[in-house]
């Protein structure tokens, strides 16, 4: 709760290009908070860093994604839209939260043992504590919501587990957060492998649809995922392939299952590809003429930084300064 109004955080790396399950797990949720909530989204530079960055990439990136945000649909004149690493309180918050972390808890984290294999010569120790500034992101916001994807579920019940461990000891400082979970799209697979999710770290092209796709590139990629060989549009653990187009059919058209397996009943694996790279490349066609427009806008986007970054670090450093209160930091003196 932030001025006794509910509150939400929630962020994305500035890495890569954002994909289809980014979208469908998380962006396209986020707009539909705006009334109910307090909301903050955050481009979340501080944790790209955990794996090595090209500085001017990361910084061109991280402005792309800020303004993609607002081209989803997100107004940031209702949510609040910022650099994480322009709210130096992220980063003093989890340094405290970290002396209320465990190694063991941190050693179980599927997303750190997945980094480290896969970025074996950088096992830094920010890819180790990358939950526990997760944590901080959330915590500083009194966040009663977190949406996101599946894959950040075991994130987020570390942070409940710090929260409520610091609760313990000095009282109600932090409002324990929910996840929010979307029934449809919380879990993109990727194209070309159904069974491993969609990943901005893939390097087959295929495998993923970037947000930019134009239509022709979209249908493509559709049509050559990878599926069985039976033909038949049936959702089924033993069909990865077409389960997870029918998935994203639904996430996009809101269609139930039973409805897609139905309307495709008589179809073959072509022609429902096609129905489903059509119904994806007319749900991103408006943001990317939006994104178009936002980005030549330098002022504006510059305007919302500031504003927007102030607006975070007021709300991050009245938490900050109640945890440091608390914990028997001298007070300041003015
Ligand atoms: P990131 O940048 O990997 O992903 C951003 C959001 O997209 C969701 N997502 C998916 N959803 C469905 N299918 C997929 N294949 C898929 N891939 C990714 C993620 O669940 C996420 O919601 N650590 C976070 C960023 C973060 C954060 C936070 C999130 C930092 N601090 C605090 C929430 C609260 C991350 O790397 O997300």
């Amino acid at each position: 709760m932030l001025d006794g109004k509910k509150s939400l955080f929630s962020g994305m790396q500035a890495t890569g290009t954002l994909h289809l399950g980014n979208y469908l797990g998380a962006l396209k949720n986020w707009v539909t908070f705006e009334e109910e909530y307090q909301c903050f989204y955050s481009v979340v530079d501080m944790h790209s860093i955990t794996v090595r960055q090209n500085p001017a990439e990361l910084r061109k990136k991280a402005r792309a994604l800020l303004t993609l945000y607002i081209a989803a649909g997100l107004n940031p004149e209702k949510n609040c839209i910022y650099y994480q690493s322009h709210v130096s309180a992220h980063a003093e918050l989890s340094w405290v939260l970290s002396c209320f972390t465990y190694m063991g808890e941190l050693n179980r984290m599927t997303q750190y043992k997945d980094k480290a294999a896969k970025h074996a010569d950088n096992i830094n120790a920010g890819l180790f504590t990358y939950p526990v500034l997760m944590a901080a992101d959330i915590l500083l916001f009194q966040s009663d919501v977190v949406p996101v994807g599946s894959d950040q579920k075991q994130h987020l019940e570390i942070t409940r587990d710090i929260a409520t461990r610091f609760n313990n000891i000095y009282g109600d400082v932090f409002t324990i957060p929910e996840p929010y979970i979307g029934k449809a799209g919380a879990r993109i697979m990727s194209l070309q492998e159904p069974t491993k999710k969609m990943s901005k770290s893939d390097e087959n092209p295929n495998a993923s649809i970037n947000l930019m796709d134009d239509p022709d590139t979209i249908i493509r990629k559709f049509k050559r995922a990878v599926t069985d060989s039976d033909n038949e549009i049936r959702y089924s653990e033993d069909k990865p392939g077409i389960s997870n187009l029918i998935d994203i059919y639904v996430a996009v058209t809101g269609k139930t299952i039973e409805e897609t397996e139905k309307e495709f009943a008589s179809s073959g694996y072509g022609d429902f590809k096609m129905a489903v790279g059509e119904s994806v490349s007319s749900m991103l066609k408006p943001i990317q003429d939006r994104y178009a427009e936002l980005a030549k806008d330098k002022a504006y986007i510059d305007k919302v930084i500031k504003e927007n970054g102030e607006k975070a670090a007021y709300y991050a450093n009245k938490t900050l300064r109640k945890v440091y209160k608390k914990i028997g930091f001298p007070q300041k003196i003015r």
